[in-house]
């Protein structure tokens, strides 16, 4: 007899599925369904919609038959598109019929790349603060995750390819990029990055370079991918998707790219996933593209403006943060508080309504930090900031505690 404490199932659950833990975030977001009048600032979905005539694109491709599947790597149109989107970002020319595959979100595309490439006992080098799907991928095939900082003293975001180097040992396969970067909004500088393709080669890493932020760059930052740099196209894998970029995020739509004689390897692998992506869904992609590009721009100067909005107030409160150069977050170090970000946040939420992600989500470090996302409209994060003033001084004074 098995023990009836579990069911038959659970007990075959394997050790690489970690316990589920009732987390801060799960908990908090208990709270805060309770609560009237809570203003989000943890979750990476931008409010702004999906430009309408992308909606349109993907409803007129309902009426004419987008209901089926496609090939496992996606609509041919699409993938000439992507190529297309590459070869403007990233500079680089990718073959749309043997080095694309649209996956289901590029959540799909970092696991398929991670699942293919890493055998029991391999090492995952991750940044510290870190996308944690990355951590699924490299530890459901058995291999492990090695943290590489990016955040100094000061609040300082660096890709530093000395500290990745220190981190190496024999089982090293896998670098792991982002740039920009989520959690901390950083962007490598080209340098940077060149110094770390460097590495890369003289180290034989396999690159995965996630640039799934890369049109969000504020004041006159540029986004420079090692794809562009010599040699790296052989071992790098490039994710990148529409989730951010046009506000698609409920369409479950993104890419690989990589070498032809790899990426016909994973064919199966999409195929044994989730077969396609959704033919609607790559519709859509497809007239984001493919149409006006002027919706990204807004949506960069509203986040833009948020983000004046936000650092400003931050700065106010004397609260440091890594100064948000990319992406739509911005990672805010609480130390200040003499609390813990789980402490401050779960706090905060109680007090006011304001709801943050702690930084211990984003890996197994980050208690001293925050993540706040700019995807609120700007009188929300003004009524945030003000909600919050209202609290830190008493904070600060161990008031409550
Ligand atoms: C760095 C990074 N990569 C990938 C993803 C996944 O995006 P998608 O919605 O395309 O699966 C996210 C989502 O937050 C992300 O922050």
């Amino acid at each position: 007899m098995h023990d009836a404490t579990f069911s038959r199932v659970r007990q075959g659950l394997t050790g690489k599925i970690k316990e589920p833990k009732v987390t801060v975030r799960t908990k908090m977001g208990e709270i805060a369904q309770e609560m009237d009048d809570v203003i989000a600032m943890g979750p990476g979905d931008p409010d702004l919609p999906t430009p309408q005539h992308i909606i349109d694109a993907a409803k007129n491709a309902l009426d004419a038959g987008a209901t089926h599947y496609t090939a496992p790597p996606g609509d041919p149109r699409l993938r000439a598109a992507v190529a297309r989107r590459i070869k403007q970002a990233q500079r680089v020319d990718y073959d749309p019929a043997s080095e694309i595959i649209i996956t289901t979100g590029a959540e799909e595309a970092i696991y398929m790349a991670l699942v293919s490439l890493v055998d029991a006992g391999d090492e995952v080098l991750v940044p510290e603060y870190r996308f944690t799907t990355y951590d699924w991928g490299a530890e459901l095939s058995l291999g492990s995750v090695v943290e590489y900082p990016t955040v100094y003293p000061g609040d300082e975001y660096r890709l530093d390819a000395n500290e990745i180097a220190a981190r190496l040992t024999d089982r090293s396969k896998i670098l792991v990029i982002a740039s920009p970067d989520n959690p901390t909004g950083g962007v490598a500088s080209r340098a940077d990055i060149a110094a770390v393709a460097e590495l890369a080669e003289a180290r034989d890493l396999i690159v995965i370079t996630d640039e799934i932020y890369h049109p969000f760059v504020f004041d006159g930052a540029e986004h420079h991918s090692i794809l562009h740099l010599p040699d790296m196209r052989d071992r790098t894998l490039l994710v990148d998707g529409f989730s951010k970029a046009y506000a698609m995020t409920g369409w479950r739509v993104g890419y690989l790219a990589g070498p032809a004689d790899f990426m016909r390897s994973i064919i199966e692998v999409k195929h044994a996933l989730s077969i396609c992506a959704p033919a609607v869904s790559q519709a859509a992609a497809l007239a984001a593209v493919e149409g006006p590009q002027d919706c990204v721009a807004e949506h960069l100067a509203i986040y833009d403006d948020r983000r004046h909005t936000l650092t400003a107030a931050l700065a106010d409160m004397g609260l440091s943060f890594v100064h948000p150069a990319g992406a739509f977050y911005v990672w805010v170090n609480v130390s200040s508080t003499g609390m813990t970000a789980e402490e401050f946040v779960y706090r905060l939420l109680l007090d006011t309504g304001v709801l943050i992600s702690p930084g211990t989500i984003f890996g197994h470090g980050g208690e001293e930090y925050m993540r706040m996302s700019l995807l609120v409209p700007k009188e929300r994060i003004e009524a945030a900031v003000e909600r919050m003033e209202a609290v830190i001084a008493r904070y600060r004074a161990g008031v409550g505690r």
